[in-house]
């Protein structure tokens, strides 16, 4: 089928180079010219395991990068909206970007609208917001007969994107009609019937375009609660003496809990989870209810930073002068994105208080070194180790797990190195036998 996804960005990127690579012919929009200058010269804008191989090979083959929603949505059977819609300052998902797009499609269609389409939501909107973007068509003139809109919310995680993509837990379709339902079913086919022999069988889920806007926030909302929940549980740990690693692993043995989103540390970040669960919580206020579980997870988690700094401040006694080597600075392992990122977070509060902070990040560092955020850069993680009064471990990257414990010690050159750890990813027992004097959360 013929695509177009508006927005070049974690979503709209991976959407658009994994519909090519399911065989439809797609074209990728963006308003941002450099971004689609770089893309169209073979550069991605972004770290995404995957992605740069199944950019290269759909290119000029099934993959176009265009500025033009015009253009894109002439050729399009549908299209898909994949800008941000960021927190606004009551809470509420800002959705001038997604409004913006909509009339920009609805004068494409105007202009040619010979065939029907469908215009689906990718971006995570409230509940009802089909019924604005169909307003704003309606308004700008287009035939009620020429489209439809339908939700198609997105599941993928960063660092694990393409995957998340092709091998989804379940595709949502929200469609008030049948048309709607038939052109989304036709392009997720290569997904869910196997057709290649490569994908599997996804679950595909249609529901009313409602209920699959609202699946997209709860399930943010839910798994939030989920790290809040063995977050408040690793602080009860650490006061009663328990180990939350075998409380969590207990846990999530149960098969109606699940182990997975249960590891404790220094909160969740990123572009999602907190304008995610602000946004729901702000829904439910406009309904009447006061969704105060939700009050508690952001409490909990916004906590989580300041707790963080207080138990490097309880190993390192006075912070001024002191010399913090950070490992990880993204907002979680796999991705160079640093938006709402609980390791910047805690980084800002460091310097503040008046430390020297010496990062290494395996992707991120670009991006931070691009805005001046004021650190020094290691190239390695023992780099940034060296000398250090304390190396604290704040992004839960695969190679942090892997380092070389002796060198780690050497680097950092001190008779009793101390590391904080906010992921959990060492062992105490290994840490404290390589002579670390080593902390985690709740263990
Ligand atoms: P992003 O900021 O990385 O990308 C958005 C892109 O849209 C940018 O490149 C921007 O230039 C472009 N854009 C904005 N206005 C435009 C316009 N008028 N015309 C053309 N392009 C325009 O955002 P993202 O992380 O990809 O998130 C997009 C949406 O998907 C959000 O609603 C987000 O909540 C949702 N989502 C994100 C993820 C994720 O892991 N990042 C996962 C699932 C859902
Ligand atoms: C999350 C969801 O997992 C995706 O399903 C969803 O599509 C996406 O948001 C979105 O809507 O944007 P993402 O934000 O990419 O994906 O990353 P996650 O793996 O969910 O991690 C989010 C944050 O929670 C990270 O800061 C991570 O470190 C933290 N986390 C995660 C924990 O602290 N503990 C855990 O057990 C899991």
């Amino acid at each position: 089928m013929n695509l177009s996804v508006i927005g070049a960005g974690y979503v709209g990127l991976v959407a658009a180079a994994c519909f090519a690579e399911m065989g439809h012919d797609v074209i990728c929009v963006d308003n941002d010219a450099e971004k689609i200058k770089a893309l169209q010269a073979g550069k991605i804008p972004i770290h995404e395991e995957f992605l740069e191989e199944i950019v290269k090979k759909q290119h000029r083959v099934h993959l176009d990068f265009s500025t033009s929603i015009l253009q894109a949505v002439r050729e399009s059977d549908a299209v898909f909206i994949a800008v941000g819609t960021p927190p606004s300052e009551n809470g509420e998902a800002d959705l001038s970007y997604v409004e913006a797009v909509s009339r920009e499609i609805a004068r494409a269609i105007k202009l040619y609208p010979e065939r029907y389409r469908v215009i689906v939501e990718k971006s995570t909107v409230p509940v009802d917001t089909n019924q604005s973007i169909r307003r704003v068509l309606l308004r700008e003139g287009v035939a009620p007969e020429c489209f439809d809109v339908a939700s198609n919310p997105e599941f993928l995680r960063e660092g694990t994107a393409v995957h998340d993509f092709l091998y989804p837990d379940r595709i949502v379709i929200g469609c008030d009609c049948s048309a709607a339902e038939a052109t989304l079913r036709a392009i997720y086919r290569p997904l869910t019937d196997n057709v290649q022999g490569i994908w599997g069988a996804a679950r595909l889920l249609v529901t009313s375009t409602k209920s699959a806007e609202l699946i997209k926030h709860a399930s943010n909302a839910f798994l939030a609660m989920k790290i809040s929940f063995i977050n408040a549980i690793a602080d009860l740990c650490e006061k009663v003496g328990a180990n939350v690693t075998e409380v969590s692993e207990g846990i999530g043995a149960d098969s109606r809990i699940g182990c997975l989103f249960l590891n404790p540390g220094i909160g969740y970040g990123g572009s999602c989870f907190p304008k995610d669960v602000k946004a729901l919580r702000a829904v439910a206020h406009s309904c009447g209810y006061e969704f105060g579980l939700l009050d508690e997870v952001m409490k909990i988690n916004d906590a989580r930073v300041k707790k963080f700094v207080d138990k490097v401040r309880s190993y390192l006694w006075n912070l001024p002068g002191k010399r913090i080597a950070v490992l990880g600075l993204a907002f979680k392992g796999g991705t160079d994105d640093t938006r709402d990122s609980q390791a910047i977070a805690i980084i800002q509060q460091l310097i503040h208080k008046g430390c020297k902070v010496i990062g290494y990040d395996p992707a991120a560092m670009p991006k931070l070194q691009a805005v001046n955020f004021p650190i020094e850069y290691a190239a390695n993680a023992y780099e940034a180790a060296a000398n250090a009064d304390a190396v604290l471990v704040l992004t839960e990257w695969k190679e942090f797990e892997t380092l070389d414990l002796d060198r780690l010690r050497a680097a950092i050159n001190k008779p009793i190195p101390v590391v904080i750890d906010g992921r959990n990813l060492f062992n105490p027992v290994v840490m404290e036998a390589k002579g670390f004097e080593y902390a985690s959360i709740g263990r």
